[in-house]
Formats: structure tokens, C-alpha cells, sequence
């Protein structure tokens, strides 16, 4: 008998846990409102124009990062020179982590925050109104859906988002 439902039913399970996952993978991404923006004041402002581009927030926190944790989120860079400059900075003061929710998601932060050396970012992106340097760029924006997931579970449980 339990055999018989296992069968019956394991099909359209496995295809629906997997269409939830692939569903929402283009419509969540990760942010970090990072040390220099809190420092300043500039959470409230970078929140405002966020939420005023459409995403809704589904994770969010306040947190200071310990060096290991900082060097686990950005293991990938490890081998760049600029690694221990980006640890020091991602633990100087504290961040505000989030999982954001909108249609495209990715792709659309991206833009809204502009390029990753304020320089070179577009008039009117937050990185262009509220960043200093390329080391110091005041926010991060996942750069893949597959990051995205990887760096929401970095922070969150599923009990802490909504
Ligand atoms: P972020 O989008 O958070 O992802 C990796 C970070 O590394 C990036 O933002 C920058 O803050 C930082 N970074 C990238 N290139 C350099 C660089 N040449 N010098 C210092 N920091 C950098």
C-alpha cells in the first residue's frame, strides 16, 4: 500500500518541489547594505529607493560580520589581491542583510545599483550616489540566481523569511 502511494505520487512531488524552486530562483536575490552606507546613515535612503524600485523585502537583518564568516562569504575572491582589504572593510561596522523579491530580480538590482566601481556606474544607481571607491561600493547585489540562493542561505534559515 505504501508502496503503491509512493509511486503514484513521487513524480508529481518531485516535479512541483522543482518547478517551486526553479519559480522563484529568477524572482529573489541577495543584498548587503554594507559598512561604509551604515556608517554614514545612508541604510534608511538605500532602503527607501529599494523599496521604491519595486522590490519587496522577504529576509532582512542587521548584523556585524566576524572575520571568518566575512572570508566564508567571499571564499570565491580568496585568490584576488584585493581579499584581505574586502574582509577587513566587510568587518568594520555593521551591514544590513537582505532577501529581496521582484520579478527578474538578478538582473534588475544589478541595475539599480549600478557597476561595482562607483566610477563607472550610471547617474542616478546607488552605488553612484552613495559609494567612494570600488572597495568601498556600498552595497552588494548577488550576480546569479544560483548565488542568489546560495548567498540568502548563507544568512537565513527558512524561519526568517516571510
Ligand atoms: P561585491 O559586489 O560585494 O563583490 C565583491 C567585492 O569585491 C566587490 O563588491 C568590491 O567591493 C570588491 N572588489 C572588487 N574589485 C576590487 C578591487 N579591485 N579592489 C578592492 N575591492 C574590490
Amino acid at each position: 500500500m505504501l508502496k503503491l502511494i509512493s509511486d503514484r505520487y513521487i513524480k508529481p512531488l518531485l516535479f512541483l518541489t522543482f518547478a517551486a524552486k526553479f519559480n522563484n530562483m529568477s524572482k529573489q536575490t541577495f543584498t548587503m547594505i554594507k559598512p561604509d552606507a551604515t556608517g554614514k546613515g545612508h541604510t534608511g535612503a538605500i532602503l527607501d529607493q529599494i523599496v521604491k524600485a519595486g522590490f519587496s523585502i522577504k529576509a532582512m537583518k542587521w548584523i556585524k560580520l566576524t572575520e571568518e564568516q566575512a572570508g566564508l562569504f567571499y571564499d570565491i575572491h580568496r585568490a584576488r589581491p584585493f581579499f584581505q582589504e574586502l574582509v577587513d572593510f566587510m568587518i568594520s561596522g555593521p551591514i544590513v542583510a537582505a532577501v529581496l523579491e521582484k520579478d527578474n530580480a538578478v538582473a534588475d538590482f544589478r541595475t539599480l545599483i549600478g557597476a561595482t566601481n562607483p566610477a563607472q556606474a550610471d547617474e542616478g544607481t546607488i552605488r553612484k550616489i552613495f559609494a567612494a571607491s570600488i572597495g568601498e561600493n556600498a552595497i552588494h547585489g548577488s550576480d546569479s540566481d544560483e548565488n542568489a540562493i546560495i548567498e540568502a542561505d548563507f544568512f537565513f534559515s527558512k524561519l526568517e523569511r516571510f
